[in-house]
């Protein structure tokens, strides 16, 4: 299977950029320090699918959130990475086919969808260059 690697210089904090992995949507997203705390301060056990930030970024790195634009529910591109500014009411994705509802940290928080989006196998390679696959 083919990696994909994505140089990450240009995405401010705050910003999500779309671009693909293996044909599918892929979000690369520099989160902000408020977004980090927000992810932070939701109490697990609370989630549907429950993951901390932490568990879904790499040490060292946990400001950047890589997932596979991809709703868990029926698959649809969710809003909030490049065009479409409407992030949700949880501020991380917005689906606009059923309303999921994903938070700062790509965890499902309301509507349909039964998981978080997708974490995919990355790593790394330089401060500013990830290896997706
Ligand atoms: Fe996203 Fe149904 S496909 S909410």
């Amino acid at each position: 299977q083919s990696t994909t690697e994505i140089d990450v210089t240009a995405i401010e904090p705050g910003q999500a950029i779309k671009t693909s992995f293996r044909k599918q949507p892929l979000f690369v997203r520099n989160l902000t320090p408020a977004e980090i705390a927000a992810a932070d301060a939701v109490p697990v056990s609370s989630l549907r699918d429950p993951q901390t930030l932490a568990q879904r970024t790499r040490e060292g790195h946990g400001n950047w959130l890589i997932t596979l634009g991809v709703c868990t529910h029926l698959g649809c591109v969710p809003l909030g990475a490049g065009e479409g500014e409407n992030r949700g009411p949880f501020g991380g994705y917005f689906c606009p086919c059923h309303g999921s509802a994903y938070d700062t940290a790509g965890r499902i928080r309301q509507g349909p969808a039964p998981k978080n989006l997708e974490v995919p196998n990355y790593e790394f390679t330089s401060p500013t260059v990830v290896v997706v696959g």
